[in-house]
Order: C-alpha cells, then sequence, then structure tokens
C-alpha cells in the first residue's frame, strides 16, 4: 500500500461530543486520524471518518493510564503528528465527600495524567520537527469553583493554566497551543457526570459542531484560547472579577442534585 501524504490527527474522545465533531473537522480538513476512546463506540465513529475518505486508526483505550496513551501514540506508527486534538474528558456530579474516590480519581487521571501524558510524548516529537498544532479542550469550568463538581472544576482549572504556560515555553518552536474553553455544550457529558437531574444538566447547551468549528478556526489561527460563544465570553469575563466564594455558590445553584426541573 502506498503510505498517505495526508497530515495526520490524534483527536481523543473522537466517539461522541466534541471530540467527534474536532475529529470530523479533521477528516474534512483532509487529515487522516488516530482517534481513541474507552469503548467500542470509537468504531463507528471511526467508519463515518473513513466515509469523508480519511484513513482512520481506532483505538479502544482508557487514557487515564500511561499504557493506555502508549497504545494510542503506537497507532500512529511513527507518521508525524500534524494535529493533536486532547479532548478526551468527563465529569463527576455530587457533593465530593459523596463521590466514590476510583471516579473522582478517574476524573484526574483522564483530564490530567493522561492528557498531560499524551502531551508530553507527541509535542516532544512536534518540537523536533519545529511543527505541529496541539488542542487541549479546557472549560469556562476552569475559571469557577465547582461545588458539585469539585473535582471535575478543578482539573479544568489545570489545564486552562497548564495551556497557557505551555504555549509559552514553545513560542519559538513552531509548535502551536491552543485552549478551547466551552461553556454546557449538548454531549454525553452531563449523562456521564450523573448531572441530569440538576439545573445546568437541564438546561439548553450549545451545539458541539459549533464549538469545534470555533476551536478549529482559533487553532489554525494559531490563537492562545478561545471560549465558544458570546454568553461563555461573558460568563468567564465575570468569572475573572467574582470572589470565589460567591463563585462557588452560584456554581451550587447550577450543580446542585435535585436543582433541576426533574
Ligand atoms: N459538554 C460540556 O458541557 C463541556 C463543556 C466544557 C468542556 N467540555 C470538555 O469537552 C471534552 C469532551 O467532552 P464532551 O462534552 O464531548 O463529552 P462526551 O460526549 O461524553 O465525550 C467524551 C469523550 O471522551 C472519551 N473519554 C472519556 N474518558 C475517557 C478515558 N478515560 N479514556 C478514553 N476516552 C475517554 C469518551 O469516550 P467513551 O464514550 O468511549 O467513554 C468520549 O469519546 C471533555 O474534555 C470535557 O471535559 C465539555
Amino acid at each position: 500500500m502506498t503510505p498517505s501524504t495526508r497530515p495526520l490527527a490524534i483527536v481523543t474522545g473522537a466517539s461522541s461530543g466534541i471530540g467527534y465533531e474536532l475529529a470530523k473537522l479533521c477528516a474534512q480538513n483532509g487529515h487522516d486520524l488516530v482517534i481513541a476512546a474507552d469503548t467500542a463506540s470509537i468504531q463507528s465513529a471511526a467508519q463515518d471518518f473513513r466515509d469523508l475518505g480519511a484513513s482512520v486508526e481506532a483505538v479502544e483505550a482508557d487514557l487515564s493510564t500511561t499504557d493506555g496513551v502508549d497504545r494510542l501514540v503506537a497507532a500512529a506508527r511513527g507518521r508525524p503528528v500534524a494535529v493533536l486534538m486532547a479532548n478526551a474528558g468527563h465529569g463527576l456530579g455530587h457533593g465530593f465527600l459523596d463521590q466514590d474516590f476510583a471516579q473522582a480519581r478517574h476524573v484526574v487521571d483522564t483530564n490530567i495524567t493522561g492528557t498531560i501524558y499524551l502531551i508530553q510524548t507527541v509535542g516532544r516529537e512536534m518540537r523536533g520537527r519545529g511543527e505541529g498544532r496541539i488542542l487541549i479542550t479546557g472549560s469556562i469550568a476552569g475559571f469557577m469553583p465547582g461545588s458539585f463538581q469539585a473535582v471535575y472544576n478543578g482539573t479544568k482549572a489545570f489545564i486552562n493554566s497548564f495551556s497557557f504556560a505551555l504555549r509559552n515555553e514553545l513560542k519559538d518552536t513552531g509548535v502551536t497551543v491552543t485552549d478551547l474553553m466551552p461553556g454546557a455544550t449538548e454531549t454525553e457529558f452531563f449523562d456521564r457526570a450523573d448531572l441530569e437531574d440538576t439545573k445546568v444538566g437541564q438546561a439548553k447547551k450549545d451545539d458541539p459542531a459549533m464549538v469545534a468549528k470555533i476551536g478549529w478556526d482559533a487553532m489554525m489561527k494559531g490563537e492562545g484560547d478561545v471560549v465558544s460563544g458570546w454568553k461563555n465570553k461573558l460568563q468567564s469575563a465575570i468569572a475573572n472579577v467574582t470572589p470565589a466564594d460567591m463563585l462557588a455558590e452560584q456554581h451550587r445553584k447550577m450543580a446542585e442534585p435535585g436543582s433541576g426541573r426533574a
């Protein structure tokens, strides 16, 4: 088989939601794909992207583990990575003391440990070549203490901060880092985090295709960060000048179990 001349993109969490739409944009814009998620649903997503003309390797791996990340990177078979979209992540509702610790740890290990291990592994290869684009899915949740999603919001505060720091470290290397910070988006996130009976879980949310396109455009322009949507821009601007205890109280109203209508 002749080796592909298309650039390669790695997209994590591409089986649904924002990651699915990000991977679709990569395929539509001429990239081959290595995609990953931790369940078999990644295989049907892979078929969708093949139908768009991409050559696709789909990896089922738990990206909270370094082994899972190693398996994902191995699936690129040494091809240079033009685009890395470190998007996989999940939340966890309920009060922290009522959460199962293994589940809370899985949030940290997926959203932080696996994410930064992947970025370090692929980022070194990009820096060696002097080119590459990295998009990380942070969140406006990183601007506010997340009562009843405390661990998740903490991980996104980490990611937002990490993204800016890494971008600065890489500023003269040809590698760009873009932090996509969505607000509440219509994906499987809220169901998976057991937040469906909360106000935020039941609120109208952004379209994941729109969010992904905003991230894609910002990444292609080499921008440092982008908050998707004007309402979220306003919310994050207000969060920057609001005392943390007030933000925590506001978050309680959105995320406390039973705060929704149902
Ligand atoms: N939805 C929102 O309101 C919102 C707002 C701001 C930021 N975000 C961020 O956006 C990113 C994508 O989330 P989404 O909203 O699109 O939710 P989603 O529809 O639940 O998609 C999450 C994706 O990540 C994968 N994933 C989660 N944990 C994984 C693990 N340990 N190993 C491998 N794959 C894993 C899931 O795969 P499986 O289905 O196979 O588990 C799925 O493909 C996350 O980082 C999330 O924090 C979401």
